[in-house]
């Protein structure tokens, strides 16, 4: 698998999405048969525990991961990914917006509909620790969903389908009848990737799915979600916080603040010429930039976000209008860029990308 930033994104697909202002529930966009995953302007608001208010966790998302596809989101803690992703799923509920899932409306699903689109999309969360049960044995872990949905008739046929799938993710057989604590941590999460597989999903979602792991176990993980990739064309959905992992890994890529996407296409274009300010503070901050890091500061509250470009506040390129006028997406090229100073035509020079 490449791991170098200097082959990132080559298969990247134009997105068909409009400006952020043709976008949203309802509204009929170009519909394209290899989308597996359509999402438009999903919105999640949660009640702030005990502060009271409101958080405006997702605002307005709109993109679409076709069959196979490696799509990316990055930003910061707090920014909005995991509520993002597990609103896909209505782990938890949607405000507004669309989420189709190979043309199925996900949000108005009836209960029976739903359970076999959570069937086609599974999400591998970061902490395989928290995420696996420590009473069960890696059989009963992994072989759960295929007795829940009466994929195996006896418990002889789920040990020989558990036992497969732990050697499709490079784990021995003789884990069948072990419990999570005695695996290392990239072991563990071996384990969920095979928990995830076993329903066969044609969505991978990974939810900083290697973040908790060291390095060289991270590289190991990406290699084998590579692998299952291009054996079996599983769709991907990463969330990380990690510029580096995004680039070994996605074709496509949507960078989040504040709950918003602010710039997103395809993830080579991003990385090598960034046009929104913050997408140029992350590659700064990830030692692989040449543009104007953010002004310091913590980001503000999904509370109460700050008026017009919720970046004004920590952006060294905002004006006077940006404190008043929340800028829309608007198409440069191949991408989209929420930002009323964008450049609209390439740098002369790009990051200082190796
Ligand atoms: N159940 C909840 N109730 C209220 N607010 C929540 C809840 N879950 C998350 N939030 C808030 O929503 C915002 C987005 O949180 P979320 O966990 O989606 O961010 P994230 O980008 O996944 O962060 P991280 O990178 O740390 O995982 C944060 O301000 C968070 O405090
Ligand atoms: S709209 Fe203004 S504040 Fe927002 S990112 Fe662009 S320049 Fe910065
Ligand atoms: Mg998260």
């Amino acid at each position: 698998m490449q791991t170098g930033w200097e082959n990132a994104g080559g298969s990247a697909q134009p997105l068909p999405y409009g400006r952020g202002s043709e976008r949203g529930a309802g509204r009929e966009t170009h519909r394209n048969p290899a989308d597996l995953l359509r999402v438009e302007g999903l919105s999640v608001r949660l009640r702030a525990p005990g502060r009271g208010g409101v958080v405006r966790a997702v605002e307005d998302v709109s993109f679409r991961v076709e069959r196979g596809g490696r799509f990316g989101i990055v930003g910061e803690s707090g920014c909005g990914k995991s509520t993002l992703v597990r609103a896909l799923l209505r782990l938890v509920p949607a405000t507004g917006g669309r989420v189709e899932l190979d043309g199925v409306d996900v949000l108005s699903a009836p209960a029976a509909t739903l359970r076999t689109l959570r069937r086609r999309a599974q999400i591998v969360f970061q902490d395989p620790q928290a995420s696996l049960n420590p009473r069960l044995t890696v059989d009963l872990i992994v072989g759960e969903a295929l007795h829940a949905h009466r994929l195996v008739r006896s418990a002889t046929e789920r040990r020989e389908r558990v036992a497969q799938l732990l050697r499709d993710v490079g784990l021995p057989a003789e884990a069948l009848d072990r419990h999570p604590h005695e695996f290392s941590g990239g072991q563990r999460q071996r384990i969920g990737i095979a928990r995830a597989l076993a329903l066969a999903p044609e969505l991978l979602i990974c939810d900083e799915a290697v973040s908790a792991l060291d390095v060289s176990v991270r590289a190991q993980i990406l290699n084998l979600l590579a692998d299952l990739r291009d054996q079996r064309g599983i769709a991907y959905l990463f969330v990380s916080h990690d510029l580096h992992v995004v680039h070994a890994f996605c074709d496509q890529l949507a960078v989040m603040y504040l709950g918003r996407f602010v710039e997103q296409g395809p993830a080579a274009q991003l990385l090598h010429d960034p046009r929104h300010p913050y997408t140029s503070a992350l590659l700064e901050a990830a030692g692989v930039g040449a543009g104007p890091p953010l002004d310091p500061g913590e980001p503000p509250s999904p509370l109460s976000p700050p008026a017009g470009c919720a970046l004004h506040p920590r952006c060294p390129l905002a004006e006077d209008r940006c404190r008043r006028e929340t800028p829309e997406l608007r198409s440069i090229g191949e991408r989209l860029v929420a930002c009323h100073v964008a450049r609209e035509t390439g740098a002369e020079r790009g990051p200082g990308v190796a």
